[in-house]
């Protein structure tokens, strides 16, 4: 059907801004230009076609005419559309069946369509799909400026789109630049690491002077916090890349919480980490990747606790299909504190004060817990005065 138009009274001004150029983030001096916007319209008339041409024509758009449903989807194979206008009366495919089959297709699904059509409002709401994408309608006969004015704004919404996809492209790119580069840090400061170690534990051997064996001392416990915060990071790296891959196998789990407590033991004090079991406390896990997660807890109860006191490690292996593990000490968190505590760096207090740690030994516990398909919760009450962790951890495999 032959379009008629209702032209504007004045010749329009520039409705819409051609989106030439755009500023490259990373240096400020360079200007990209952007390749045009695409507008297909479909229309089996070919005067409309002309029309609309002749009204939309403005630099930055490129105009795709088409004169049937076939030729649209023809040309959506091989262009990036901002917006399609469709004439909803056209012989052999009308212009909801094709806009039907462009909804179908997960590349051109989300192109808004702009229905041109001389029927009614109701009975142009048969179109099936508007979930998918914007859908407008214009009447016949068509208004130029109200046709404009939409176009404007999808177009608009179109640039927006454009750049806030490139945005979060850059901001990924970058995020994974960092995560590498904390990677590689992370593993090449090890090797200088291990000789300062090394140095600090032979300089004793060397001499019998007292002050060399007290600094010799500072020297190792600070490259082994060192050593720490650089697994830590590695860690870190790790959980983000999300290449953390588990091995499992299955593991008497309260052997290994044994383990671990032995290795808080202090030379010539008695430990203050007590282990105790009940139940089968067999279940597949990661070895190396929980025993750092139990180890994360274990060494939080001691260093944040209150001095002095001992911490409880519990296994309940009462259930058939999970095992219970709680960690608990003496000294309560901060309600102010507890809520966002999984988080990374929520180091508070002295731990900060002093730069103990990074404040992510809870951040990645729990994301280790959770990659092992468990759970981990914490609970510090005042009126009992103790803190408890608890993880709950499938005895099998399970998604994660
Ligand atoms: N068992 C606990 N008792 C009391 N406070 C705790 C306990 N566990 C954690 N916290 C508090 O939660 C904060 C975060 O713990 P997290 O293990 O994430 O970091 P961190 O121990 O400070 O440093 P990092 O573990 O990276 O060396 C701690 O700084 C501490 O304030
Ligand atoms: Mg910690």
């Amino acid at each position: 059907m032959l379009l008629r138009w209702r032209l504007p009274p004045e010749p329009s001004a520039r409705p819409f801004a051609p989106p030439v150029f755009c500023v490259h983030p990373r240096e400020p001096k360079t200007y990209v230009v952007t390749a045009p916007i695409n507008i297909l319209v479909v229309d089996d008339v070919p005067q409309n076609l002309i029309a609309i041409e002749a009204l939309l024509a403005r630099p930055g758009i490129a105009l795709l005419k088409a004169a049937s449903g076939a030729e649209a989807l023809g040309l959506l194979l091989v262009h990036e559309v901002a917006l399609a206008l469709v004439d909803v009366q056209m012989p052999n495919m009308d212009g909801f069946e094709l806009a039907e089959l462009i909804r179908g297709s997960e590349r051109t699904r989300s192109i808004p369509l702009i229905f041109l059509t001389a029927a009614s409002r109701e009975t142009s709401y048969s179109f099936r799909g508007y979930e998918a994408g914007a859908v407008d309608f214009l009447y016949k006969p068509i208004d130029a400026q109200a046709l404009l004015g939409k176009v404007k704004v999808f177009v608009e919404l179109y640039q927006q789109k454009k750049q806030m996809s490139q945005q979060l492209e850059e901001l990924q790119r970058s995020l994974h630049l960092n995560e590498m580069f904390m990677a590689v840090l992370g593993h090449d400061l090890r090797t200088p690491l291990s000789v300062v170690m090394n140095g600090a534990m032979l300089l004793p051997m060397m001499t019998d002077h007292p002050k060399v064996a007290v600094t010799a001392q500072r020297i190792q416990s600070s490259a082994k916090r060192m050593a720490q915060m650089v697994d830590q990071l590695l860690d870190l790296a790790r959980i983000r890349s999300g290449e953390m891959q588990l091995r499992r196998t299955s593991q008497d789990v309260a052997d290994l919480c044994r383990t671990i407590a032995d290795e808080f033991v202090l030379p010539d004090r008695p430990s203050r980490v007590t282990v105790e079991g009940s139940g089968n406390t067999v279940a597949a896990v990661d070895a190396g990747i929980f025993a750092q997660a139990i180890s994360n807890l274990v060494g939080n109860a001691l260093q944040h606790g209150e001095p002095e006191h001992a911490v409880l490690v519990r296994l309940d292996g009462s259930a058939p299909d999970s095992l219970r593990i709680t960690v608990t000490n003496r000294g309560v968190i901060p309600v102010i504190q507890l809520a966002g505590i999984f988080a990374p760096f929520q180091h508070r207090g002295e731990s900060r004060k002093s730069g103990q740690g990074l404040g992510l030994g809870l951040y990645t516990a729990s994301t280790f817990v959770r990659a092992h398909g468990g759970d981990i919760a914490v609970a510090s009450e005042e009126g009992l005065g103790t803190t408890t962790f608890t993880v709950t951890l499938p005895r099998r495999e399970q998604a994660a």
